[in-house]
């Protein structure tokens, strides 16, 4: 007992001092207390009112919770997480006609002619992109129901008019597009990653690189032949826009003018083989350029998921290229419906009356598309270097965080802006993946169609 004595003798001096505080003691605790409330106190305005000012690597803690108030710092804040993937960018035809494709003399680390080279790409936060595999159509005015013609003269959109002799041309000049998009690529290991799957667009993201994917722009590029789709997609194509402007032998376009005549009424029965074969091999079907009939009649017939690498809406710009709100409504998570993205596209003749495209403009596309579809069924489809004229305000690649802050300021959530930026996309490039993938391991045979008007084959 005794030992313990001078323990308790201490306990009880301590308890006594705790009950009479010094006046000492009473002004220091109210300083220390008095500067821990006004250390909390700056802490919270500084996170509730001046987060968007703080360093990188701390605006954005995850115990602040919430979204940063400016527009521009949350765009580019998702956009860091969730980059943007572009269903059509039309680099490969600046290679072709301004390059004549000698990728030496092409830099891409340099400020190219047209909207994309890799310094904006970065500043946009671009996460991957299809390079679009384009030729194109015969002239209108020889376009004829055979598709078997010869000495086609073909016109490039802009300036030039280049002779092709028959649909063998078409074949050789998709196989240099393709060419001179791949080695585009891999003239840029540090930058650019070639992707073949949905995989690869996220491996490559999480490098820090840039997928590239290529898309055919125009079933007139298979030469009339199914069995070009199987090569194109062993070359890594992954997908094929069923018409440019003109129809051909599996499927009626849409044209630019209204009131194109149509040949099929939508698909052919070759065209449906088409698709049928495109799903076994696991090519996305993108609807660009189909006429409604085309679009309506795909939906139907596609096992798998469909796209519009580069559409807007009709209801918001009445031109024919634009998806009107009857096949909008076939699209979404309703019974009847069916999964598919749509990617707005940037040209502003298919945006706004002359004058108006801008960022609101195209913001609005986005909005009334997903009004009818839902917010997980747009993506981006800007068609950069394949038009002329842009949208005020969004100029070239470096500008997608613009768009992105504008919706952002008209209340969309982060979640629904990852998905617009790229999530939505990859969604249908998985869906479409595993539908492919249950093809092949039920043994659906390969698609062995000849084109019916054919005479250099028995058949
Ligand atoms: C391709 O470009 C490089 C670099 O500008 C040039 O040296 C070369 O001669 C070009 N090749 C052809 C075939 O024009
Ligand atoms: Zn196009």
């Amino acid at each position: 007992m005794s030992e313990r004595a001078p323990l308790l003798a201490s306990d009880s001096e301590e308890h006594d001092a705790r009950n009479h505080p010094t006046p000492f003691n009473i002004t220091v605790r109210s300083v220390v207390w008095g500067i821990l409330t006004v250390l909390t106190t700056a802490t919270l305005v500084v996170m509730l009112f001046f987060r968007d000012r703080l360093p990188d690597g701390v605006k954005l803690l995850p115990w602040v919770g919430g979204d940063p108030r400016d527009p521009t710092v949350a765009a580019l804040a998702i956009l860091d997480k969730s980059p943007i993937i572009d269903g059509h960018i039309d680099l490969p035809v600046i290679a072709r006609y301004q390059f004549a494709n000698n990728v030496s003399s092409i830099d891409l680390n340099s400020n190219m002619p047209g909207h994309v080279d890799i310094p904006r790409l970065r500043k946009g936060k671009v996460g991957g992109f299809f390079w679009s595999v384009y030729v194109s159509c015969p002239d209108p005015k020889d376009e004829g129901k055979e598709f078997l013609g010869a000495a086609w003269q073909v016109r490039y959109k802009f300036c030039f008019y280049v002779e092709k002799e028959n649909l063998l041309l078409l074949a050789r000049d998709t196989l240099e597009q393709i060419d001179v998009a791949k080695l585009l690529i891999e003239k840029y290991p540090d930058t650019f990653q070639f992707a073949r799957s949905s995989a690869d667009i996220k491996a490559a993201v999480s490098n820090g690189k840039i997928a590239g994917l290529l898309g055919v722009e125009g079933a007139h590029q298979l030469g009339n032949s199914i069995a070009a789709v199987r090569q194109y997609y062993a070359l890594g194509v992954r997908y094929i826009t069923l018409t440019h402007l003109c129809h051909n032998a599996f499927a009626d376009s849409c044209g630019l003018a209204p009131g194109k005549t149509p040949l099929h009424n939508g698909l052919s029965s070759f065209g449906l083989s088409l698709i049928e074969e495109m799903n076994r091999v696991g090519i996305l079907v993108d609807l660009s350029h189909t006429s409604d009939s085309t679009a309506a009649q795909a939906i139907k017939h596609s096992k798998a998921p469909v796209i519009w690498s580069h559409s807007s809406a009709r209801a918001i710009h009445a031109v024919p290229r634009n998806v009107p709100d009857e096949i909008l409504s076939l699209i979404g998570t309703g019974s009847g419906q069916r999964d598919a993205v749509v990617m707005v596209n940037f040209a502003p003749y298919f945006v706004a009356p002359e004058g108006g495209a801008n960022v609101a403009a195209v913001a609005n596309h986005i909005e009334h598309i997903s009004a009818v579809t839902g917010r997980q069924h747009v993506g981006i489809g800007s068609d950069y270097d394949g038009i002329e004229e842009t949208p005020t305000g969004l100029e070239d690649v470096s500008k997608y965080p613009t768009l992105i802050a504008e919706l952002y300021s008209r209340g969309w959530t982060q979640f629904e802006l990852a998905g617009l930026a790229g999530g939505n996309f990859l969604r249908v490039f998985e869906g479409a993946e595993r539908v492919s993938k249950e093809l092949r391991a039920a043994g659906v045979q390969p698609v062995y169609d000849l084109y019916a008007k054919r005479t250099d084959i028995p058949h």
